[in-house]
């Protein structure tokens, strides 16, 4: 009788052994993976794509690009397809030989692993139509654009939909996940404003879901990420669109208690529905730093709103009325190439006056122990109206509840080194829980509220994600993807 099956356990390998072997995955796609490449090339249509390393690379050198360095693998290749009938032929390839794979829509994961892969990476790139039915009052969005092409293509309609804030991020993952935008308080979140997907489910089949073809599974994909298959494209709602007025401003450390006080004043006592602001804290040369992104929907803002922060002395400041994209694309979002990073979540019922101090310390506290690892921590505070989940009834799988509205706290760390990865990663986690910890102790109950999976930083319970929504998420996913094949992907697993 052989060793090994007579139920005598295999000889440990050595750790040294493990590594090395790790290390190699890392580098060199396996074999397995390679061939299914080849496979994928001979099966796709002349619409869509395959490359790899050498061949053609400035393509698998963009479909493998992320926002931060951190949540990018080297993969065996990369395809994008070009229809949804490739996708289809893709995904049914990859589910039959069991290969690891990624979707990728703009890459602005800040998990490693959720649109990255050593296996076959897929960009959506080459779903980039916007077309907008007047009839309908629709956009159908193809799933590899930016939010800024949206934009860009909405405009001469003088329409727009409820997407992302800054410049860069993915319409996909963004809708995928949930969608905090600047018109929230006015329209909900993304999720809150779909009418259709079109889907390529894990076994290949392509299909519509709304509201009235598949109930479930069109609840589960408003929130519920990439468990369900692959999107090739988005119907959003869309709404009259002119001009507005804001744009960032950048205060100094001086400033931050009456900036600080400021935004106390705005979370609690503006009522004006067209209304926002981001202040970013961060820092900036050893510093404690505000970047507050202003936000009005029309020409002009009624005297009372943003005056308070106008007035202030500031250091710079780029102001005016202007078009929804340029707002868009006026604050710094782009990273330097090089730039790793993560995000990770707070939910909050308010930012209150105590929570705003705390998170005002927690951003001079952690940029200065962090600074040797060279982390720059930072808060993006983003005070939405408590109204802001009336605007939708109907369930969504994120987020699992809409009573009390919390609301989110953004932490965004970056820095260079991969030997500052875990370092940084232990901060958030740490500083995440005690401002949470300070909201309670303060009178906010949000230990359990839901977090914005978006957001949050992997490892985090998938129960603070989808709480009480996850037994039927699980029964959608089982019925959906019975064989998991989208587990091959990474992400939030239900
Ligand atoms: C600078 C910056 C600003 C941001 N601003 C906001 C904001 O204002 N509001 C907000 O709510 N969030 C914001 N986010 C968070 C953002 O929603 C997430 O990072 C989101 O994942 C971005 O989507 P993406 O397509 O770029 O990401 P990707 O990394 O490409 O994908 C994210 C996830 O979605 C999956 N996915 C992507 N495309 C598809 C598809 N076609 N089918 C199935 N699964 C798919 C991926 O597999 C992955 O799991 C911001 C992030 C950054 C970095
Ligand atoms: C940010 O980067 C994206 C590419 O990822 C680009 O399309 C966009 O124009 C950039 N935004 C700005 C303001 O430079
Ligand atoms: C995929 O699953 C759905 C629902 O279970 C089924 O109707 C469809 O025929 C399947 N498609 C393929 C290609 O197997
Ligand atoms: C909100 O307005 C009220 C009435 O003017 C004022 O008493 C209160 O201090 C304001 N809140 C904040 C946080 O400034
Ligand atoms: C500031 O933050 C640190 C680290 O989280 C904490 O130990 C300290 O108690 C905080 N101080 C205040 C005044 O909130």
């Amino acid at each position: 009788m052989s060793k090994g099956l007579d139920g005598n356990s295999p000889p440990m390998p050595s750790p040294t052994r493990i590594f090395a072997a790790l290390a190699l995955a890392s580098v060199f796609p396996s074999a397995l993976a390679l061939d299914v490449c080849t496979q994928i090339q001979q099966a796709v249509s002349s619409a869509s794509g395959v490359y790899s390393l050498g061949a053609r690379s400035a393509n698998f050198a963009a479909d493998l690009a992320h926002w931060v360095e951190s949540s990018t693998q080297s993969s065996a290749c990369s395809v994008e397809p070009g229809t949804p009938a490739d996708v289809s032929i893709v995904i049914q390839l990859l589910g039959k030989t069991k290969t690891p794979f990624a979707v990728k829509g703009g890459g602005h994961s800040g998990n490693p692993g959720f649109s990255s892969t050593t296996g076959v990476q897929i960009s959506m790139t080459r779903f980039s139509t916007v077309n907008y039915d007047k009839t309908t009052g629709t956009v159908a969005i193809g799933s590899g654009l930016i939010w800024d092409e949206v934009y860009a293509a909405l405009e001469p309609h003088g329409v727009i939909v409820a997407g992302g804030r800054v410049s860069g991020v993915g319409m996909a993952g963004f809708t995928l996940g949930g969608g905090y935008n600047w018109l929230a308080n006015q329209v909900g979140l993304t999720v809150d404003t779909v009418t259709a997907y079109d889907l390529v489910r894990p076994n290949g089949s392509i299909v519509s879901v709304t509201a009235a073809s598949d109930p479930d599974l069109f609840f589960a994909l408003k929130g519920g990420g990439n468990n369900f298959g692959i999107v090739t494209q988005f119907t959003l709602k869309a709404f009259p669109q002119g001009q507005v007025w804001g744009g960032v401003i950048f205060y100094a450390a001086a400033q931050l208690p009456a900036v600080t006080a400021a935004v106390a004043r705005f979370a609690s006592n503006v009522t004006d529905k067209k209304a926002a602001i981001i202040p970013g804290y961060t820092t900036q040369l050893g510093k404690p730093v505000v970047a507050n992104i202003m936000f009005y929907d029309g020409p002009s803002p009624p005297a009372g709103i943003f005056d308070e922060f106008l007035a202030i002395e500031h250091t710079t400041e780029d102001i005016s009325t202007r078009s929804f994209l340029s707002l868009v694309q006026s604050a710094p979002a782009n990273v330097t190439a090089g730039t790793r990073g993560s995000f990770h979540a707070v939910s909050l019922l308010n930012y209150t006056p105590k929570i705003l101090a705390a998170i005002q310390n927690e951003t001079i506290f952690w940029n200065a122990r962090l600074a040797s690892a060279g982390v720059t921590a930072t808060y993006n505070v983003e005070p939405f109206f408590p109204n802001i989940y009336t605007h939708n009834t109907s369930p969504t799988a994120f987020p699992f509840t809409r009573t009390p509205p919390t609301i989110p706290l953004n932490l965004q760390f970056t820095w260079t080194s991969p030997s500052s990865d875990s370092i940084a990663h232990a901060a958030m986690r740490e500083s995440a829980d005690y401002l949470t910890q300070v909201a309670v102790q303060t009178g906010q109950a949000v230990a359990q509220a839901p977090l914005y999976p978006n957001y949050a930083l992997f490892g985090t319970p998938l129960e603070r994600l989808y709480g009480s929504n996850l037994p039927r998420l699980r029964a959608i996913k089982a019925r959906v993807d019975p064989h998991n094949i989208m587990g091959l992907a990474g992400g939030w697993r239900f």
